[in-house]
């Protein structure tokens, strides 16, 4: 990935838009490139994200035997009779999803595999998924005794398991789930909160039998035969929409309509707390397809501090972006409970106020969170988004109020190809 630089100048003026080409949905686009194998008939995808991470889950589906055809609109992909064993290694890029999805099946397919990415993913914890995985029979290897890639997989029979999470995460439980239906029995799943659901909804969908019951334990049923395809339109991503959403939010008298996201509740809990801070917002469901799908419309107003402690899981990947918001707020926000942001595509943590240091904002550093002092006129500065397309974005948008020169952008490709030329629509 080479590395590029962006700069954006300030926006001396409110803006109105519409937006209906927001970035697909990454969480659901990998799902359908990777279930897709469980089908023994073609699945129809359109709208799947064009971005980095995401191919590099497509691309893997077609290195396992399936035969991808992609007329620009809609991508068929259909599975091999029996998935067969690469002849190289497995590249995932800079995808988290892809390395921990992709070693969960592949741990319950007989074959040879390794599973690698870019020197990013090649830093982050896999032990995660490969101890649990382990534990009913996966025979994985890597780096540091398993917990970093590139990992080794020789995919054969699985145990069923009742595996209780430490932590809450769609990744980890996604590879248990797509583990626990190659088992030889129930498997059941727990973890504290509900992480995003995509992996049950979509499944279920195809014919899996995954249930959750009041106590939020996962029932996993083995698959007895294949699958039935996937016949989606991915939705757009609220992640990558709520850039925009912080824009409209920070910037007085604007408002943007950011359209047909998935509005699964699992994933729209930023929007809540910009609510909370003060913006203008309403939700408006269109139709139900696996996912609840609509519009999510938000309006500029003052923004005061908030505290974000709870269902971490469910906005995760926006806090970088509310983190902005929490820097043009008045008085103090607090961000605790986040411990995870220090293992995504950066530290999140140390990204996030290094960066707002930058600027002339004021904060404290916890080991799970950190505390910013808002209210501050924010001031242009040189940023460097550490490889991390959140970072990257997050901070464009501070730029909008103050001018900002971000180093090492190409990392926005892996998310939102289209986000440079969304943010230029802003000016008109
Ligand atoms: C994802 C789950 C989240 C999220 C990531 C995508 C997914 O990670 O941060 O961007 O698609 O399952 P964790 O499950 O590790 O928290």
């Amino acid at each position: 990935m080479s590395s590029i630089n962006l700069t954006v100048e300030k926006l001396n003026k409110s803006f109105e838009l519409s937006i209906d080409n927001i970035a697909s949905d990454k969480s659901i686009s990998h799902r359908c490139a990777i279930f897709s194998l469980l089908s023994d008939k073609p699945s129809i995808i359109r709208n799947f994200l064009r971005g980095e991470d995401t191919l590099d889950s497509l691309k893997i589906a077609g290195m396992l035997g399936a035969t991808i055809e992609d007329d620009e609109e809609t991508i068929k992909i259909t599975p091999p009779s029996k998935l067969s064993e690469p002849n190289d290694i497995l590249d995932c890029g800079n995808a988290g999803t892809g390395m921990r999805l992709y070693a969960g099946l592949l741990a319950g397919i007989d074959g040879s595999f390794v599973l690698t990415g870019d020197k990013y993913l090649r830093s982050r914890p896999m032990k995660r998924v490969t101890e649990p995985l382990r534990s009913i029979g996966a025979l994985i290897d890597g780096r540091e005794s398993g917990n970093k890639a590139p990992l080794h997989i020789r995919g054969g029979k699985l145990k069923s398991f009742n595996y209780i999470s430490p932590i809450d995460s769609a990744q980890v439980k996604s590879a248990l789930i797509l583990a626990g239906i190659k088992g030889e029995g129930k498997s059941f799943y727990k973890e504290s909160l509900l992480s995003r659901d995509h992996t049950e909804r979509m499944l279920n969908g195809m014919g899996a039998n995954i249930t959750t019951n009041s106590d939020g334990e996962i029932e996993i049923n083995p698959i007895t035969k294949p699958l039935n395809p996937l016949n989606i339109t991915v939705p757009a991503d609220p992640s990558s929409a709520f850039f925009f959403a912080v824009a409209a939010a920070i910037i007085p008298n604007s408002i943007v309509t950011l359209k047909n996201l998935t509005l699964n509740p699992t994933r729209i809990e930023a929007y809540k707390i910009l609510e909370k801070m003060g913006a203008k917002i309403t939700y408006i469901e269109k139709e139900n397809l696996y996912e609840p799908i609509g519009d999510i419309v938000v309006e500029y107003a003052p923004l005061e501090g908030v505290v974000v402690s709870e269902n971490i899981a469910w906005l995760i990947d926006e806090l970088p972006a509310l983190s902005i918001a929490m820097a043009v707020a008045s008085g103090e926000s607090i961000v605790k409970n986040a411990q995870e942001l220090r293992v995504k595509e950066s530290d999140r943590i140390s990204s996030v106020v290094n960066n707002l240091a930058l600027l002339g904002v004021q904060f404290e550093e916890f080991p799970d969170g950190y505390k910013i002092f808002g209210g501050t006129k924010l001031e242009k500065a040189t940023i460097n988004s550490n490889g991390d397309h959140r970072i990257a974005m997050s901070f464009a948008i501070a730029g909008l109020l103050c001018g900002m020169d971000i180093e090492d952008t190409a990392c926005i490709d892996t998310s939102f190809p289209n986000f440079v030329s969304l943010l230029n629509l802003l000016r008109g």
